[in-house]
């Protein structure tokens, strides 16, 4: 049995969008989830220079939950929050080019993509370096969400398990449970692709995963799995009707409102 998980719909804006763009980007989504909210959480990663402009956006929403709850809810609590898309495993010092998770939790973003498949191929992030950043993460009470995923070449080969079962093993340091991380699977090969993983490839992969992380999690039916690659408006409600889905990270169809907010009510039905 699994127990009720609300849905995270995480978009990543990867390197797109002006400052104009993103504030716009962002005020539209808040809007619309103001007016008809959706029983979901909402997570907006927009490139780091523009964190603290879309955080900016939010405020006056946080602020009128802070005074509806009455108490000192954390941030996190907000249906809508701020996160970067990478953090630099370091505190801070001579990092050139770096941003540390202190620096991204003073400005108000609450959770972290790390070792999402782009890092891991452009800036040769291994598993070991993943986890020193969602140490870095923890550090400042940052959401680490974890990416795993196998390339084509890969899943062709039959090693998709193995790969990550590999990745969950290195890339979660110990001290981790249901509530400080979430994975997102995101078979490379449907990046940005236009080319979905199958409703069977991923409800495997999903329940391999959760069974994967059964010995180092206290309570793993509480973990939010969330699935990434070519997420759309018209594949998200079949996505997010499988058992072991809790979510999506959402890629290119995030960049826009009425995508991204149509794969957002599809998590809430
Ligand atoms: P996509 O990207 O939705 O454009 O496939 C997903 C991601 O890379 O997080």
């Amino acid at each position: 049995m699994t127990l009720k998980r609300r849905k995270l719909i995480a978009g990543n804006w990867k390197m797109n969008l002006n400052s104009v763009e993103a504030t716009e980007l962002a005020d539209a989504i808040r809007v619309s989830l103001t007016q008809n909210p959706v029983d979901a959480d909402v997570l907006l990663c927009p490139a780091f220079v523009h964190l603290e402009a879309v955080c900016g956006v939010m405020d006056e929403l946080w602020e009128a939950q802070h005074e509806a709850t009455d108490d000192d809810a954390p941030v996190f609590d907000a249906r809508i929050f701020v996160g970067a898309q990478d953090c630099s495993p370091q505190n801070n010092g001579a990092f050139t080019g770096d941003v540390s998770a202190e620096m991204l939790s003073d400005i108000g973003c609450v959770a972290v993509v790390l070792g999402h498949s782009e890092r891991r191929q452009y800036h040769a992030e291994s598993d070991e370096s993943v986890a020193a950043k969602v140490k870095a993460a923890w550090g400042q009470e940052l959401l680490p969400i974890i990416c795993v995923g196998e390339t084509l070449e890969e899943r062709e080969a039959g090693q998709t398990m193995d790969v990550i079962a590999r990745q969950l093993a290195g890339s979660i340091p110990d001290g981790a449970d249901q509530d400080n991380i979430v994975i997102a699977y995101e078979p490379v090969w449907a990046i940005g692709t236009g080319k979905v993983a199958t409703l069977e490839q991923i409800s495997e992969v999903h329940a391999f995963i959760r069974a994967n992380l059964e010995n180092r999690l206290a309570m793993v039916d509480e973990l939010r799995i969330i699935y990434g690659g070519s997420v759309k408006a018209d594949n998200a409600a079949d996505i997010f009707a499988l058992d072991d889905v809790d979510g999506a990270l959402v890629g290119g169809a995030s960049l826009k409102a009425d995508s991204f907010l149509a794969i957002v009510r599809a998590a809430g039905l």
